[in-house]
């Protein structure tokens, strides 16, 4: 179950031996961070902005930091991007290509009236097209908004409304989901792959690059101007907007030095979808403004093809998620000896915790384990890490990156001794931290309620030796196969079900996906529980807002428990689940 700090003064029970024999480095490691407790010591963030071109030249746009001073050096034809589909779509490249595509879109998008500050929705499946999109967004100073190709009609209203997109990059096999009537500011629909004839709001990615200029120069900003627009979900409420500023770049820059451990000779893989913060922060942004070779690949998750991939493009670095170890664990050894897998040199996780079992997998497999980077949508970058060159405790999250600040503290603010089960806070300053939620300032607020601090809304406990252990949530967000999901957007979509009059749902452990979605469904008169109803009310979910997002499990109760003042009380939910007493329930209804 989560960890709720407050709910008892919890000491945390005696804390695993530090190092792990196995887990020894050699000494004279290569890693781009070589002594951290000395680079924690003396870092200034100056010194990384001093490496972007606009230190010197004021002329702010991540996309001349990301392509067009590689295209303008010796790197311009290195291997940007490598791409396969498994399905006979292979592409390769290099940063002078991506210049032009990204060139030729930005003056498409230009012609049909995109502004600076705009927003822009980008819903494609994992092609490179998304990532030119996306590039090509930033070129002209306006914003993208990625979404996850997965997300159903509701899902995707809800962020291009809120977000008050003027229009949206997808593909004719996607664009049934935008919902344009209850979408008044979305003005065009961008298709990639469209035959065809258009209607009158719609324009082909294809014919409106054809023949545009192969060279656009990015819309010039300040650091302080938006980058990326990324919804995630909270304890209450709609997904909300992250809004990050182009200064951002800096914590990109630097942790993919550091964390990720990138270097120019480097085939880098970063499994994320750029739909999620993970896929632009650290499949776009960091290894770009290194000039550091990446792999895409499209299509579904398949063990065959995931290991093929190292295989193929000789993959030195993986940046992975701990979902996607243990599917990889569970589907058997006998895989990943048919592939060579020994290009690896370097391999990061991140989005829930590792656990041991996973960890100690794919260091058998490849020899190498993961390390662990700890951050969230809202933070932009990694801030709690394992680091290549230091021993680290099995199953810890790590130390915060040199620059930042993170530990534990009580409601008070107060930082917790070692051992002492607390909120894990960060103080706020870090060059990447969100500048605002957007047009929600109370949300933004939200997240420093404890004065002096930005809550993570994670629990967590600090050792000995100075390193984090993350305990879990410390609200009702569920963390599923990596994923965000809010309980109220889970809840908003299973009670639009003409069956269902009340519903509360909650995160139960899982051994694959860390928690599943588990729905607690009560009946509106006239409607039988059956199986074959929470087949109904799962699909219903599934279509409306997203798969990852429906309920794997549903019970039907007389009642969803609720306070007086209607609030959904999870803490029962959670104890009914375990088949636990339910504690204190003298705020709920009668
Ligand atoms: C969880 C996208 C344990 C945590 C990067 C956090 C982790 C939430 C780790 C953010 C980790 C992320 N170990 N938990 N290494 N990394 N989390 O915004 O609960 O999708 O608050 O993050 O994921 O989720 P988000």
């Amino acid at each position: 179950m989560t960890s709720q700090p407050g709910d008892s003064p919890a000491r945390v029970a005696a804390s695993e031996p530090a190092a792990i024999e196995w887990e020894r480095k050699p000494k004279t490691i290569d890693a781009n961070l070589k002594d951290y407790d000395a680079a924690y010591k003396g870092f200034d963030w100056k010194s990384v902005e001093r490496e972007f071109d606009w230190s010197k030249t004021g002329k702010v746009n991540v996309v001349h930091e990301a392509v067009d001073r590689h295209a303008a050096s010796p790197r311009k034809d290195k291997l940007a991007l490598a791409f396969t589909d498994f399905a006979g779509r292979d592409e390769r490249c290099t940063f002078q290509d991506l210049k032009r595509l990204t060139s030729r879109f930005a003056h498409a998008l230009r012609q049909l009236g995109v502004k600076k500050g705009d927003r822009v929705g980008t819903f494609l499946p994992r092609t490179p097209e998304l990532y030119i999109a996306i590039l090509s967004i930033n070129r002209i100073g306006a914003i993208p908004v990625p979404l996850f190709e997965a997300f159903m009609e509701q899902a995707v209203e809800d962020r291009l409304g809120d977000s008050e997109a003027v229009a949206c990059v997808t593909s004719p096999a996607l664009k049934g989901r935008i919902p344009l009537k209850k979408l008044p500011k979305l003005k065009r629909l961008i298709l990639v792959g469209a035959s065809g004839a258009l209607a009158p709001n719609e324009a082909s990615y294809e014919q409106a690059t054809a023949n545009a200029p192969d060279w656009v120069e990015p819309e010039w900003l300040t650091v302080d101007d938006g980058l990326v627009i990324h919804y995630t979900s909270g304890s209450t409420g709609k997904s909300k907007g992250a809004l990050h500023r182009q200064y951002a770049m800096v914590g990109h820059y630097q942790t993919s030095k550091w964390a990720l451990d990138l270097r120019d000779d480097d085939v880098y893989w970063c499994t994320a979808d750029p739909g999620w913060v993970t896929g632009t922060s650290y499949g776009i942004y960091g290894p770009w403004t290194l000039g550091i070779s990446s792999v895409v690949i499209g299509g579904r998750f398949d063990p065959d093809r995931w290991y093929e991939t190292i295989q193929r493009y000789k993959v030195t670095m993986w940046y992975s998620a701990p979902t996607a170890y243990r599917m990889l664990m569970s589907a058997g050894e006998a895989i990943p000896k048919k592939y060579d897998l020994k290009s690896l040199r370097h391999i990061c996780s991140v989005g829930e915790p590792l656990n041991p079992e996973a960890l100690k997998w794919v260091k058998k497999i490849t020899g190498l384990a993961p390390h662990e980077t700890w951050w969230m949508t809202e933070t932009g970058m990694q801030l709690i890490c394992n680091y290549r060159s230091k021993d680290f405790p099995i199953g810890c999250t790590g130390k915060p990156f040199p620059g930042t600040y993170a530990t534990v503290v009580n409601d008070q603010g107060r930082e917790l001794p070692p051992g002492e089960l607390g909120h894990l806070v960060v103080k706020p300053g870090w060059p990447s931290m969100m500048k605002e939620i957007w047009r929600n300032p109370v949300k933004y607020q939200e997240y420093f309620r404890i004065p002096g601090w930005y809550v993570s809304g994670d629990s967590a406990y600090r050792d000995e030796q100075g390193y984090l252990w993350y305990q879990g949530r410390a609200d009702d967000v569920i963390k599923t196969a990596g994923e965000r999901v809010g309980p109220f957007e889970v809840e908003s979509a299973l009670v639009a079900h003409p069956a269902v009059a009340e519903a509360g749902v909650i995160g139960k452990p899982d051994p694959v996906r860390g928690h599943i979605i588990k729905a607690f469904v009560s009946l509106r008169k006239g409607h039988q529980p059956s199986e074959q109803l929470k087949q109904d009310i799962a699909d219903f979910v599934k279509n409306n807002l997203a798969a990852h997002a429906a309920p794997r499990e549903i019970a039907f109760v007389d009642k969803v428990p609720k306070t007086r003042s209607g609030k959904i009380m999870r803490r029962v939910l959670r104890a009914w689940d375990l088949g636990q007493p339910v504690g204190d329930i003298s705020t709920m209804e009668e």
